[in-house]
This record gives structure tokens, sequence and C-alpha cells, in this order.
């Protein structure tokens, strides 16, 4: 039987993928107990709100440096009861002293099959370097930028993109699927590490 695992959700701007994660894992495999923004009256917050789920901000410019602003996100999201700590457009780095409250089980969905194309403005990295495939990638998070061991990964042809906006289109609905799925594998309890490859997640099938 799967656990309604208790996740927090940290956002930027949009929110397109935590209305997916509401409108999917919200209320059966997870229930979202927390968004927390980098960014005052952003749409994902009025997504949440919308949803009856708590909302907080936490700015850079409100703390002298990210690891008082990293103590009091973590705070606030271990208060609120989190498990699982979802990055769903997050634009800011967290630092050791954040993940290492919640080892194990912070989450980020990235707009690239990493490793290629980490960081910032991947999809336009992407098309920079001519390259015919693109994809989404739901992996871990580590210290480094988007270097954590890969949950999901999911491709698609796009030979002839030119412009963001088209290859941004093509990998939305990719993304909407993925970070859903990853988080009802983690509350299935169903990711471990390969023995043999610790950089390798290993996916359980047929829980319960
Ligand atoms: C997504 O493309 C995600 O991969 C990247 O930031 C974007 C967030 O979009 N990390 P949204 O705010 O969920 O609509």
């Amino acid at each position: 039987m799967t656990e309604r695992v208790p996740i927090a959700v940290l956002v930027s701007g949009t929110g397109t993928n935590l209305q997916a994660l509401l409108d999917t894992v919200h209320g059966r495999e997870a229930q979202v107990v927390a968004v927390a923004s980098s960014v005052a009256d952003v749409p994902a917050l009025a997504r949440a709100e919308q949803r009856g789920v708590a909302t907080a901000v936490f700015a850079r410019a409100s703390y002298p440096d990210r690891g008082a602003r990293d103590a009091a996100l973590a705070g606030w999201l271990l208060e609120r009861g989190a498990r699982l700590v979802v990055l769903a457009g997050y634009m800011e780095l967290l630092g050791e002293s954040f993940l290492s409250r919640f080892p194990g089980a912070v989450i980020n969905v990235h707009p690239s099959l990493l490793p290629a194309f980490p960081g910032l403005r991947a999809v336009e990295q992407a098309l920079e370097y001519g390259v015919k495939v693109f994809g989404v990638t739901v992996h871990f998070v580590d210290a480094g930028v988007d270097s954590g061991a890969i949950i999901l990964q999911r491709a698609v042809e796009l030979p002839d993109a030119r412009e963001p906006g088209e290859v941004l289109a093509a990998l939305r609905p990719l993304e909407h699927a993925l970070l859903p799925a990853a988080v009802a594998l983690f509350a299935a309890g169903a990711l471990g590490v390969d023995p043999g490859n610790l950089r390798r997640v290993a996916i359980r099938s047929g829980e319960g």
C-alpha cells in the first residue's frame, strides 16, 4: 500500500509543474503540505493558494546570506512536515546545509537530457549546440548544478527545431508526466541505489 508522503514544492515562477503535481499525485500518493517561492507574487503561489496549500516567500534579499535563507526555508518545510522536497522551476541553488536536512529526498526537474546542458537556459544551450534530440530529466539534487543521480528521463526528437519556445512546448508535457511519476515512485519506496553503481538509481517495480 502506497503511503501518502508529505511533500514541499519550491517554485520561482509560473508553476505549471506544481500544477501537474496538484492535479495528479496530490491527495493520492502525496500530499503537498507547503509551497515556497524565491519570488513574491508569482503565479505558482496563486496555484497553491487555490488548492488551500500553505505558501511562503523566501527571497534571498530578505536574508543576510544564502545559508540564512536556506536555514529558514528548511525550518519552515520541516515544520510543515515535508519528507520530500520537489524543485519545480526553483531558480536558486540549495547548499549542503539545506540538503543535509532532507537526505536523499530533494528532487528537481530539468529541461535537458543530463548530463548535457546543466544550469540556466538549458534549451537555448541545446539549440545553440545543434542537437536533434531534446528531453527532460528528473534527478536527485546534490550540491552541484543539476549533477545528482538521475531518476527518470524522456527524450523527444525535434530535428528541425530552431526556437526555444517550440522546444519548451514539446518538453512541457514530458515534464508534467515525469515529475509526478518520480514523486509516486518515491512515495512507493521504489527508488533505491544500484549497489554496482552508486550513481545509478534503481527503480523497484511491483511494490506491495
Ligand atoms: C521547467 O522547464 C523546469 O524544467 C525548469 O523550470 C521550468 C519551470 O516551469 N527547472 P514551471 O514554473 O513549472 O511552469
